[in-house]
């Protein structure tokens, strides 16, 4: 079994919703799922993991999140090296910048991304869940 944990931001419910989905998805499929707000992530939790999938939404101008996830991402980067690695998150009117310039500072860091970034505009309803929830299962 691997261990797997998602760490997120949400100011408004739409990541935290796409992190639910994505945690269901993945405890049906013979996965030990920890589901952590970043407020309450640290260092541990990167080392302890198989697999970690971090959620943000675009904020800002086309960045992630920058009073919680950005230092987080900032003090993790020699621990992500090597690790297996997903991303995910809610934006509103962009074209997802913020996910592709994030997605290439991981794999800077040395981080193994596993798939695209998973980009929902808004809460996730019909088909988008459908996406999370396929998204989920692409990773194990
Ligand atoms: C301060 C602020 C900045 C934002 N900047 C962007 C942006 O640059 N690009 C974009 O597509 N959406 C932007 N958004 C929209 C959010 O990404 C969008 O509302 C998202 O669904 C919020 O997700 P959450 O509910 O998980 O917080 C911004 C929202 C806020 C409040």
């Amino acid at each position: 079994m691997s261990k797997v944990t998602i760490i997120y931001y949400s100011g408004t419910g739409n990541t935290e919703k796409m992190a639910e989905l994505i945690s269901s998805a993945l405890s049906e499929h013979n996965s030990v799922v920890s589901l952590l707000q970043v407020s309450s992530a640290s260092k541990s939790d990167i080392e302890d993991s198989d697999v970690i999938i971090f959620g943000s939404p675009s904020m800002g101008n086309e960045v992630i999140e920058e009073t919680e996830m950005e230092p987080f991402i900032e003090s993790i980067k020699e621990a992500i090296s090597g690790k297996k690695v997903a991303l995910f998150g809610s934006y509103g009117w962009g074209d997802g910048e913020w996910m592709r310039n994030w997605q290439d500072r991981m794999s800077d860091y040395g981080a193994i991304l596993l798939a695209d970034g998973l980009i929902v505009n808004g809460y996730p309803e019909g088909n988008e869940e459908d996406r999370c929830i396929e998204f989920a299962k692409s990773l194990i």
